[in-house]
């Protein structure tokens, strides 16, 4: 079949194909457990659903503007006030559909065919495949020092000529860490001084432990300018467990938000009117389900790094934030996607393979659902990577007996 070279050269999404794996054993009835998922397991907020209900039941669903609708960009101007300290306009914010889209029409409005973008690793799985999606490359920055914590000379020695941006996303996906108000602020200053957008995918921002704080670039940036390059995206699917709704958003420049609102006008216009007035009910709603959901990410969180120390050959950065944790399980198996294939195949497991975070050795696992999924998930990986462990497991009232060394 004839395809474009850009299209061939997009690899499949590795989490959507875990997922549907998952959902396969889950119907043949296997008792599979998933520490590999993205999203929080509590009800979005009440009023996101009677602010759609009520929308529902006009009956009058029609197109909302390309960038949003005025409730919704006012929503996102509050947002940006409370929790950014800086008053914007609404030829500032577009609103997209999921913090995805928002991430990828920013892109395809300052990505040349060939320009690069740089990001730290580890790194979320589609930042390398968007830009391609551009025409351009994205390129992992590995923090010298091995550690989950870049720094500036990181970056310093891969800019050249084609460098066009920097992503910056903390707390990150997939290691949990919050980079540092003085990384954040010698980015932002560097990014000024090189003239290179910086992109702050902030996502995670609220879901925050032990009063650790994800730093606002705002604070550092010297150019308030309409000539600013700083992005900022966020979005309701982490905070609001709004997944699904898909709605996410962009706050910058009036001249960039003008460029991406032309791009996403064509590809998709704006997003669904019904779930806009979702996004809006939730943000300007009571906010303790958020709370709530933090309090609960950080206890999921305890637990998991209590019971992953237990192993003797795992090496674990605790998370700041998120609902992840990047755990080292080199000792056992040097090639992750093998190992995340033979816990799925021993135990019915379901983690993710570092390699496609862009450290290999590594897993990614989730503590965004139950305590009982967690703590039973970890028994059984350290039943099969611990030969100490008996030489049987009952997982209900099936048996499994080590027949491997
Ligand atoms: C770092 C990061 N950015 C952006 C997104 C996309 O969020 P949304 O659901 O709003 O498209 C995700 C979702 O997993 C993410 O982990």
């Amino acid at each position: 079949m004839s395809l474009s070279e850009i299209a061939k050269g997009i690899s499949p999404s590795p989490t959507l194909a875990l997922n549907e794996k998952f959902a396969i054993l889950r119907e043949k009835g296997d008792p599979v457990i998933h520490l590999g998922g993205g999203e929080p397991k509590s009800k979005a907020p009440m009023e996101a659903i009677m602010a759609t209900v009520a929308h529902l039941n006009t009956g009058e669903i029609r197109y909302a503007p390309a960038d949003g609708t005025r409730e919704m960009k006012q929503a996102v101007i509050r947002y940006t006030e409370e929790y950014y300290g800086r008053k914007v306009q609404p030829e500032n914010v577009m609103i997209s559909s999921g913090a995805k889209q928002a991430l990828m029409v920013a892109m395809q409005a300052i990505l040349n065919p060939q320009e690069e973008i740089l990001f730290p690793a580890p790194y979320w799985v589609s930042y390398p495949e968007m830009p391609k999606l551009a025409g351009a490359i994205g390129i992992p920055v590995y923090p010298e020092d091995g550690s989950f914590y870049p720094r500036l000379q990181d970056f310093e020695q891969r800019v050249w000529p084609y460098t066009k941006a920097i992503i910056l996303n903390s707390p990150n996906n997939p290691s949990g860490v919050i980079y540092s108000k003085e990384f954040v602020a010698e980015v932002v200053e560097f990014c000024e001084k090189k003239n290179l957008y910086l992109i702050m995918d902030d996502i995670y921002h609220r879901l925050v432990f032990e009063g650790n704080k994800a730093a606002n670039a705002y604070e550092f940036a010297k150019d308030h300018s309409e000539n600013s390059k700083l992005i900022i995206i966020n979005g309701v699917s982490k905070q609001y467990a709004m997944t699904g709704f898909r709605i996410g958003w962009a706050v910058a420049s009036k001249k960039l938000i003008e460029t991406m609102t032309n791009i996403q006008g064509h590809q998709t216009s704006g997003p669904s009117i019904l779930l806009q007035k979702a996004a809006v009910g939730a943000m300007n709603g009571i906010q303790s389900g958020v709370e709530n959901l933090r309090m609960t990410l950080e206890n999921n969180r305890n637990i998991m790094i209590d019971y992953l120390k237990s192993f003797e050959g795992v090496h674990v950065t605790v998370p700041q934030g998120t609902f992840y944790c990047l755990a080292d399980f080199s000792n056992y198996m040097k090639d992750s996607s093998k190992l995340s294939n033979f816990l799925i195949d021993k135990v019915q497991v379901l983690t993710m393979p570092g390699v496609e975070f862009g450290m290999e050795g590594h897993l990614r696992l989730s503590y965004c659902g139950s305590i009982k999924d967690i703590t039973e998930g970890i028994e059984r990986m350290k039943w099969a990577l611990d030969l100490n462990s008996p030489n049987e497991l009952y997982i209900g009232d099936r048996k499994l007996v080590r027949d491997w060394t």
